[in-house]
């Protein structure tokens, strides 16, 4: 079954293109993630389908409905994190609970069961009584995940769910995440910039830049697209080592970040061993070399010819890069 299903969905404001054109289906029960950099249209894309904007153009289907006609039917079938914070921390865990309850009209007799039971899917419940301002900022984000669940939504959309968060609370949250798919076969659409989050969660990822999807797989195969190994190479003269490599057609792909070369190739050790000799020959001075295996972050570098940042900003490779993207072969 399909949860979401969008054609050409797409988002004007003024002359800005937000989002372009996106054609995508998610499957029931699938925990599914939109990578990007800041201002890619993530946000934009989410508000759609939760019925919060209007599309420009195009349409989708929540659940079998349409965003539009349907709109209604939408909003009971989904659950929503917002990606700036959204909860009245003047008021207890359990008021924010009962008024959100409320507004979704959860029966009364059947609704402080179901706070206690999201509650204690957070492991919350021991802190229902006190007031939101003594939570901190990973409580408080298991609270709002907790409250999107209260009307046992079809689809949940959670917008930077771990933005801001320590490391132990990030993996709090994506052991909630799991469980809740797991228990509920709830289908789940989040934002994220983190490509470890994306990496360990997501069934499926769509990588978003400019408005537009630029690739989409499971997070295995979008590594294994880009083939073999990832070397990485520090040296006193990047662009000239840059240069030299891409002339001599030693490996598939290169890219120039901040402080290092990212190559990729088939097989590193025969790759390296050519790679030192050529660093050798033109006078350059290698100071690290790392071999790992290809991450999502070598993924969305391979695919825009930038970087994205922890914690959102994304770096334009040098102009060196970005006349070298692309398959040298
Ligand atoms: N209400 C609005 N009016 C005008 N422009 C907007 C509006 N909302 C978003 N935008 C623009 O649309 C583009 C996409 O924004 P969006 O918030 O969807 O990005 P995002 O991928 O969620 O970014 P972030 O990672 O920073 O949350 C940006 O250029 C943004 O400035
Ligand atoms: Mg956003």
């Amino acid at each position: 079954m399909i949860a979401i299903e969008t054609i050409d969905l797409t988002k004007r404001f003024e002359n800005l293109i937000a989002v372009d054109k996106v054609n995508l289906k998610v499957d029931q029960g699938e925990i599914f993630g939109l990578l990007g950099p800041n201002g890619a249209g993530k946000s934009t894309f989410i508000s759609m389908l939760c019925t919060i904007l209007k599309p420009s153009s195009g349409t989708a289907k929540v659940e079998g409905y349409d965003i539009m006609r349907e709109a209604g039917d939408v909003r009971r079938s989904i659950g929503i994190v917002f990606q700036d914070p959204s909860i009245d921390d003047k008021l207890t865990g359990m008021e924010n609970m009962e008024l959100h309850a409320d507004l979704y009209d959860v029966p009364r007799d059947v609704m402080h069961s179901r706070i206690n039971e999201v509650l204690q899917l957070v492991e919350l419940e021991d802190r229902a009584s006190h007031n939101v301002n003594t939570y901190s900022g990973g409580m408080r984000r298991r609270l709002e995940i907790a409250r999107s669940l209260i009307h046992y939504p079809r689809v949940l959309f959670l917008d930077e769910p771990t933005v801001g968060l320590d490391p132990q609370s990030r993996e709090h949250i994506w052991n909630y995440i799991r469980a809740l798919k797991k228990r509920e076969n709830i289908t789940i659409i989040l934002t994220t910039h983190y490509m470890e989050e994306a990496d360990k969660l997501c069934d499926r990822i769509a990588i978003i830049d400019k408005s537009k999807i630029i690739a989409l797989d499971t997070p295995q195969k979008l590594r294994c697209e880009l083939g073999g190994e990832t070397i990485l190479i520090e040296s006193n003269n990047n662009d000239l080592l840059s240069e030299k490599i891409t002339e001599a057609k030693l490996v598939d792909n290169i890219m120039i970040t901040e402080k290092e070369l990212n190559l990729t190739v088939k097989n590193a050790h025969t790759a390296l061993a050519r790679i030192v000799e050529l660093a050798v020959s033109i006078g350059v001075y290698i100071d690290n070399i790392s071999i790992r295996e290809p991450d999502l972050n070598d993924v969305f570098m391979y695919y825009t010819g930038r970087e994205i940042r922890e914690g959102g900003g994304s770096k334009e490779l040098t102009g060196m890069a970005a006349r070298m993207r692309g398959r040298i072969k």
